[in-house]
C-alpha cells in the first residue's frame, strides 16, 4: 500500500519532471524576444529624437540667417528665440553678433535731468527705447551739486553705455515756485557740460550723432535709425508741439532739401524746430568749438541759438521719409498729485516711500 503511493508519488513527479526543461526553453525564449523587441523599440525612438533635435536645429539656423541678413540691411536689433537645440552649434557665435553692427556712427544722446517724483519713470521709459539702439551712447546730466543716488544707480543697472555728469544750474537762473516753465531757460547749463565733455574726450576719429533728447519726450526706435544718415545737421518733423499736432520742416522729397517750416508759434525764429527736432554730426560739434546754449535767450530760441553757430537752413538735412514721418513727440508727464502724501505721514510718522525707492 505504502509502496503502491509512493510509486503514484513517483510517477506524477516524473511526469512533470520531463516537462521542466520545455519550460525553461519557452521561457527564457519569450523573455530574450520581448528584450530584443524593446531595445529595437528604444533604438527607433532615439533615431526619432536624434531627427527632431536635428530638424529644429536646422531651422533656428536657417532663423538666424536670416535674421542675420535682415540685420545687415536695417541696423537694427533683430530678436531671435533661440532654441536649445541651436547651442550646439557654431553659429551662436554669429547670433550674438546679431544686431551690433559696428559700422554706423555712435548715437551721443545729450538728456539733462532733475529731481522730481516722476523722474525715474521717465529715465525708464527712455532708457528702455535706447536699449534697441545699437551703438548708443547716453549723456546724463544731473541738475544737482552731487550726483545722486537714484540716478546713480538707475544708469549702474541701465545696461546702456554712459556718462554721468552733475553740473548745477546757477541760483539767479534757477526757476522761483511762482515762474511759468517758459519763463528761464532751462538744461542750458547741463547741455553745455555735455558739449565740453564731448570736446574733451571725443575726437576726430570717432563717427558719431549728437542729439538732445529731453528726459519727458517719447521716442521711437525708428527715429535713432534716421539719425545715422546725418551728415551735418539733420532735421525732421515732431508731433505734439508748438500747439500743432505735428511741427515739421517742409521737405523735397527727392532732394532732403528743407524748403521751409510749417510753425505757427514764433515763426520769425531762425530754426523753427523743437529740441527733439534735429541731431548734428560730432565732425561739427568739434569743428564749430564755440557753438553753446546760452542764457538770457528769449523761450523758444534756444534751438535756434545752437543751430546757427553750426549751420544754415539751406544745408539742413530733412530725414524720416522726406519729413513725412513722426518719431518723437513732445509729451509732458503730468505731475502727480500727492497731497495724500501729508495725511499718510501724520498718520504712519513717514512718506509711504520711505525705504523704498520710486
Ligand atoms: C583720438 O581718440 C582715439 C581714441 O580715444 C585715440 O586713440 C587717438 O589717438 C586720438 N587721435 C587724435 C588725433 O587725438
Amino acid at each position: 500500500m505504502q509502496n503502491k503511493q509512493q510509486s503514484s508519488n513517483m510517477m506524477y513527479k516524473n511526469g512533470r519532471g520531463w516537462l521542466r526543461p520545455f519550460y525553461f526553453i519557452f521561457l527564457s525564449r519569450t523573455i530574450l524576444v520581448l528584450g530584443f523587441i524593446f531595445v529595437i523599440w528604444q533604438s527607433w525612438n532615439n533615431i526619432k529624437a536624434q531627427e527632431e533635435l536635428c530638424q529644429m536645429t536646422r531651422e533656428s539656423l536657417e532663423a538666424i540667417k536670416a535674421a542675420s541678413i535682415a540685420c545687415k540691411n536695417v541696423k537694427e536689433p533683430v530678436h531671435v528665440p533661440l532654441p536649445t537645440s541651436a547651442r550646439m552649434c557654431d553659429a551662436i557665435g554669429e547670433y550674438n553678433e546679431i544686431g551690433k553692427s559696428n559700422d554706423g556712427p555712435t548715437i551721443f544722446a545729450i538728456t539733462p535731468t532733475f529731481t522730481r517724483p516722476v523722474q525715474k519713470a521717465e529715465l525708464t521709459r527712455l532708457s528702455q527705447t535706447f536699449l534697441l539702439v545699437p551703438n548708443f551712447h547716453w549723456i546724463v546730466i544731473e541738475d544737482s551739486e552731487e550726483k545722486t543716488p537714484l540716478v546713480t544707480n538707475f544708469l549702474a543697472e541701465s545696461g546702456l553705455t554712459y556718462t554721468h555728469i552733475n553740473a548745477p544750474t546757477p541760483t539767479h537762473y534757477k526757476l522761483g515756485k511762482s515762474d511759468q516753465v517758459w519763463k528761464k531757460p532751462r538744461g542750458v547749463e547741463q547741455r553745455n557740460a555735455a558739449l565740453r565733455w564731448i570736446r574733451n574726450n571725443l575726437n576726430e576719429s570717432r563717427n558719431g550723432v549728437v542729439y538732445f533728447a529731453d528726459d519727458d519726450n517719447t521716442y521711437s526706435r525708428h527715429l535713432f535709425r534716421e539719425m545715422v544718415k546725418v551728415k551735418r545737421v539733420g532735421v525732421w518733423p515732431v508731433g505734439l508741439v508748438g500747439g500743432l499736432m505735428v511741427e515739421k520742416p517742409i521737405c523735397d522729397e527727392a532732394t532732403g532739401k528743407v524748403t521751409g517750416f510749417n510753425a505757427i508759434w514764433k515763426p520769425e525764429r531762425p530754426f523753427p524746430i523743437d529740441m527733439a527736432g534735429f541731431a548734428i554730426n560730432l565732425q561739427v560739434i568739434l569743428e564749430k568749438k564755440e557753438a553753446y546754449f546760452a542764457y538770457d535767450i528769449q523761450s523758444g530760441f534756444q534751438e535756434s541759438e545752437i543751430l546757427k553757430k553750426v549751420t544754415f537752413r539751406d544745408e539742413l538735412e530733412g530725414l524720416a521719409s522726406g519729413c513725412t514721418k513722426v518719431y518723437v513727440w513732445h509729451t509732458r508727464t503730468q505731475n502727480p498729485v500727492l497731497n495724500t502724501e501729508n495725511i499718510y505721514k501724520k498718520k504712519r510718522g513717514k512718506a509711504s516711500n520711505t525705504g523704498i525707492e520710486v
